[in-house]
This record gives C-alpha cells, sequence and structure tokens, in this order.
C-alpha cells in the first residue's frame, strides 16, 4: 500500500456512493487529522455536509457510511457527536504504511518550464534574488519528485539600453572589461550613468550604441558579452555557495529573444492586437485598467522603436510553448511584478501563443525586510550583497557549532557550518508563505529550537547518530502500541501526499510546516518511547521507525534544497 490518507479517502467515498447512489462517490471526504487522541487518527464532517441535500439526521447518514464502508482490513470507524465518523488506523495497517513509503512518482510525460532566480547583468545579486532562487530550486525538486520533467531557464537580465550606455563608457575610459569583477561592473555603470546624465554627446552615442548591440555589430557584442561573461562568473560562484544545480546550460538571458522581437510585433499587428499609442505600439486588452478607470497597456514597441520588458517577455512565453514544449509555465518574481505576468499571460493567450491547455503561474513573492521591517537596504540605502549576506551566515552558524562535536576535522566542521548556515537562510525564506514579507534575522534563523532550519537538521544528525549507536541494523516497522509512535507514524505516511501537494499549490512552506511537525512529533516519540533501552522486537521496529523519520526529514530537506549532515 502506497499513502494512507488517499485510500481511506477514496474508500469513504465509495462508500457514500453506495449508501447515497453513484453520485455521492464523487464527494471528499475531506479527512482531517484527529484533534484529540480519543477521536483516533482522522476525522470527516461528511455526514454533516450531506444532512441538507439527503434531507437526514446527519447521524442517521454517518450510520449509513459506516455500514457501507469496506475499510475493515485498515480502520475501524466509530461516530461521535453531532454526526463525525472517526477512523482509527489499525497499527498492522499502520505498520505497513510506513514501511512502503512511495518515493519518487514515475514519469508523468509533463514538462515544466521554470523561469527564476533572473539576477541582471553588471548588477550584485541581492535577496531578492536569493527568493527567487531558493523558491524556484525548491519547486523544481518537488516538481520532478512528482515526475515532471523540469526544464530551468534563468532569463538573466542581459539586454536594455543600458548597455549602450556601459559600452560607450568602456570605449571611453578605454577598460578592459575582463579584469573587472562584478562590483567593478557596477561601479562603471554608476560612472556611464553620470557621464549619460551630464554629457549630451556622450548620452547621444550611448543611444547610437543600443541600436549597434541590437542589430549585431562585432565591436559592441565583444565587450557586452565580456559584460555578461563577467557577471555570469559570479552568479555561478554564488550557485555554488547556495548549493543550487543552476549552470550556464540554464541561462537564457533576455537577449536570446532579440531575433524574435520584430516577429512578435509582426504577429500581434497581424492579429489586429496593436493600437499606436503615443507613438508606441500598446496591446489593450479587455479588463486591464488603471486605478482611474483608464486602460492599462501592454507597451510592446517604445516610441523610439525600442522593444522592452514586455516585448521580451512574450517572445519568451511563445518560445517555451512552441520550441521547449512546456505543459505547464511557471515564473519566480516578486509580487510587484504581478499585473505585468497577468497581462503577459493574457495577451499570449490572446495572440495564441499561450494554449489554454498550458497553465502559465506567477509565484509571486514578498520583500526581504531589514531589522527596521523596511526594505532590505545597507546603512547609506545601497542593496545588501548576497555574497555577504551568506558568507555572514555562515560565520554566524560556524560559531554556533564551535566546541559541539570535537571529534571533527577541520574541513568537516567547516561544510557542516556551509550546511546549517545557508540552510538555515533557505529554511528560513521557505518556511512561511511565499507571498508575505519577513524580516531577515540571523539569530532567528540559525537557532537551534523552533521551526528553523538548524532545528530540523539537529533532528535528522541525531537520529543518523541513534542509528550508528544501535549496533544492529534497524527492522520492519511491527508494533505500534504507543500513542507517540502512532503519531509519528501516521506523519511519515503523508510525505507522499504533502510533496503532491506542493506541486500543485507551489507552496514550499507547506513542506515546511509538514517537516517541521514530524520534528516535533519525533520528539515527543523519545519522551515516552525509549529506543536504544527497549529490548527485542520492540527495539527493533523502533529502529525501523526512527530510520523511516529520518529518510522523510533527509529527503523533505533535499527537495527543499538543504542539506542534512550526519552529525551537527
Ligand atoms: N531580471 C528581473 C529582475 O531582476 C526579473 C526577471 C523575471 N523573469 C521574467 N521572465 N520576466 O527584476
Amino acid at each position: 500500500m502506497s499513502s494512507l490518507l488517499p485510500v481511506l479517502a477514496l474508500r469513504l467515498s465509495a462508500a457514500a456512493g453506495t449508501a447515497f447512489g453513484t453520485a455521492y462517490a464523487e464527494l471528499d471526504p475531506e479527512l482531517r487529522a484527529a484533534t484529540k487522541p480519543e477521536f483516533g487518527h482522522f476525522q470527516t464532517s461528511l455526514a454533516l455536509r450531506l444532512a441538507k441535500s439527503l434531507g437526514l439526521p446527519p447521524r442517521v447518514i454517518a450510520e449509513r457510511l459506516v455500514a457501507a464502508a469496506d475499510l475493515d482490513d485498515l480502520c475501524s470507524l466509530s461516530i461521535a457527536g453531532p454526526g463525525f465518523v472517526n477512523l482509527t488506523v489499525h497499527p498492522p495497517a499502520l505498520a505497513d504504511a510506513v514501511n512502503s513509503l512511495p518515493g519518487r512518482l514515475p514519469a508523468r510525460g509533463q514538462r515544466v518550464v521554470v523561469d527564476y532566480s533572473q539576477p541582471n547583468v553588471a548588477k550584485q545579486m541581492h535577496v531578492g534574488h536569493l527568493r527567487s532562487t531558493v523558491i524556484g530550486d525548491a519547486l523544481c525538486n518537488v516538481l520532478a519528485y512528482v515526475g515532471y520533467e523540469v526544464v530551468r531557464q534563468n532569463h538573466v537580465g542581459d539586454w536594455g539600453t543600458q548597455f549602450g550606455m556601459m559600452v560607450e563608457q568602456v570605449l571611453f575610459e578605454q577598460l578592459g572589461v575582463e579584469s573587472l569583477d562584478i562590483e567593478g561592473l557596477q561601479q562603471l555603470y554608476q560612472r556611464g550613468r553620470k557621464h549619460f546624465d551630464t554629457e549630451p554627446a556622450f548620452a547621444d552615442r550611448s543611444r547610437a550604441r543600443v541600436v549597434l548591440l541590437q542589430s549585431g555589430d562585432a565591436e559592441t557584442l565583444a565587450i557586452w558579452a565580456q559584460m555578461v561573461e563577467v557577471s555570469l562568473v559570479e552568479f555561478d560562484r554564488l550557485y555554488a555557495v547556495l548549493g543550487s544545480p543552476l549552470t550556464r546550460a540554464d541561462v537564457v538571458g533576455e537577449s536570446a529573444y532579440n531575433d524574435d522581437l520584430p516577429v512578435i510585433v509582426d504577429e500581434l499587428a497581424a492579429a489586429g492586437l496593436l493600437t499606436e499609442s503615443e507613438g508606441a505600439q500598446c496591446a489593450f486588452l479587455p479588463g486591464f485598467v488603471g486605478r482611474d478607470g483608464s486602460p492599462l497597456p501592454v507597451i510592446v514597441r517604445k516610441s523610439d522603436g525600442g522593444f522592452g520588458y514586455s516585448a521580451t517577455d512574450l517572445a519568451a512565453v511563445r518560445h517555451r510553448v512552441s520550441d521547449l514544449h512546456a505543459d505547464r509555465i511557471i515564473y519566480v518574481v516578486d509580487h510587484r511584478q504581478a499585473l505585468h505576468f497577468q497581462q503577459i499571460f493574457a495577451l499570449a493567450r490572446t495572440a495564441g501563443w499561450l494554449p489554454e491547455t498550458v497553465p502559465a503561474e506567477h509565484v509571486a513573492f514578498g520583500t526581504v525586510l531589514g531589522p527596521d521591517g523596511k526594505p532590505f537596504k545597507t546603512r547609506d540605502g545601497g542593496t545588501v550583497r548576497l555574497a555577504a549576506l551568506l558568507a555572514d551566515a555562515v560565520a554566524r552558524a560556524s560559531a554556533l557549532l564551535a566546541g559541539r562535536d570535537d571529534a571533527l576535522s577541520e574541513p568537516e566542521r567547516l561544510a557542516i557550518a556551509e550546511a546549517v548556515g545557508i540552510g538555515a537562510v533557505k529554511y528560513a525564506d521557505l518556511a512561511s508563505d511565499r507571498i508575505n514579507d519577513y524580516v531577515f534575522d540571523l539569530d532567528r534563523m540559525v537557532a537551534m529550537a523552533g521551526n528553523t532550519g538548524p532545528y530540523l537538521q539537529y533532528a535528522h544528525a541525531r537520529l543518523t547518530r541513534l542509528l550508528e549507536k544501535a549496533g544492529e541494523a534497524p527492522g520492519r516497522v511491527t508494533q505500534l502500541t504507543e500513542p507517540a509512535e502512532q503519531r509519528l507514524a501516521l506523519l511519515l505516511t503523508g510525505f507522499g501526499d504533502t510533496v503532491v501537494q506542493v506541486a500543485s499549490s507551489l507552496q514550499p512552506h507547506k513542506l515546511c510546516t509538514y517537516l517541521y511537525d514530524v520534528a516535533s512529533a519525533l520528539s515527543a516519540f523519545y519522551e515516552t518511547c525509549p529506543v536504544l533501552t527497549s529490548a527485542g522486537e520492540q527495539r527493533a521496529s523502533r529502529l525501523g521507525l526512527c530510520a523511516a523519520t529520518r529518510t522523510v526529514l533527509h529527503d523533505g530537506l533535499g527537495l527543499l534544497g538543504i542539506t542534512a549532515p550526519d552529525s551537527m
């Protein structure tokens, strides 16, 4: 048997069909975990919900449901209160479910394209890119686990008018771009900006340079390519620190769509979807109006003839459907771009580039705040460099772990500090509903207690040590007598369902909450159920339960992109 909960739900639905007619077999009994041990393990309010349409008292409905249910092999049923049906899973059935926890689901023959991370060339990555990268990685892992073929697309910001200005500044300073690092590039940008704002002739040359860039002039492209390279080297370095699997092969920057942009305009024009407005080519779609009620355009081609962010995104959607054959498209981008994506998706559907059968979802996330509750900035108002932040987190974890396990070598200690520091940052980013803002508070993130990454990592490391110390291989789970054991076992059987749920809702915090519940149930289990000091079959069975818990914590953290060290 695989997951317990869906099987129980299915059989209850079937019972409703048998008792009240086939239409009722479609109903979801909405099984919930029981709130008190005396209510058994799960509860459904199906009978109460049916009272009106069946015109019967809920308790009578509950009795008929129980009589019609074919569940004897899995659980016992009882009726409580006004008509709740309580399910108490038989320990052997529960043990079976724990012994055969399902792993990755088989390939479903569907491809999902995930657009995430998306840093900008010549700029330091900041906490917004951290969020996109961490959430995107977690979702890619989860989607792959449930059988999708995942295609990562790193939509790097490597195109636009600012590059005309930067190339012009490079030529002006006779600079060797390849000798710069990302910080040097960012400063070059600032000098160029100043130059542009103060010297009209330079501004004109910069505008002409944009045209050269977009039309493929070799010298211009070569300088631009060096800037891209310097930036990608830095992004790669940060992905390595973060433990993100993103590589160069996933980079499909804005520039990649340059040749498609005129085609986008032509196709929209041919479909009669473009209107000229103040010299720009715009698409107006029904339902998109501003605060004052005036129609909101998608600007496809600007009045100066250049293409903007929207045109690139339209080309990207088109490419993802027709060339990458996406069955589902996901964008992990901050919530401020919500309207932009609504417009892009609507226009792409109207233009026929995005069929109704391909869902496009904007996975929006909130802002990272500083200790003052305002968007996270350095003291002088600059962006906080992600690189510095991650180094801080590792240092903090390292201090925390100092003197913890003396048997560790220095490199081992460092590896653990990295796993804990980075894991803490990632977990804090994932643990609350992504749409919420959160305060970047390293002390809270690295805390060993509460709903934190280190707490879960510690639970995993402690299990690893216990299993090592046991001196025997964990057995199959055969005995689940104590309520704390049963509660832990029940939770473990919910792992697969939780991952499936996250793959559809795209809310990684639900996996965090689940893992935290598992770790909490594990603590409660330790309190009432001795493992190493128990004996015989009970010892083997409890070790088996510990091993299953360790696997769930390890795999669950892995899906979140968090390493679970074996000791800490
Ligand atoms: N580079 C952009 C930024 O830093 C995000 C790009 C999001 N992805 C997209 N397909 N528009 O804000």
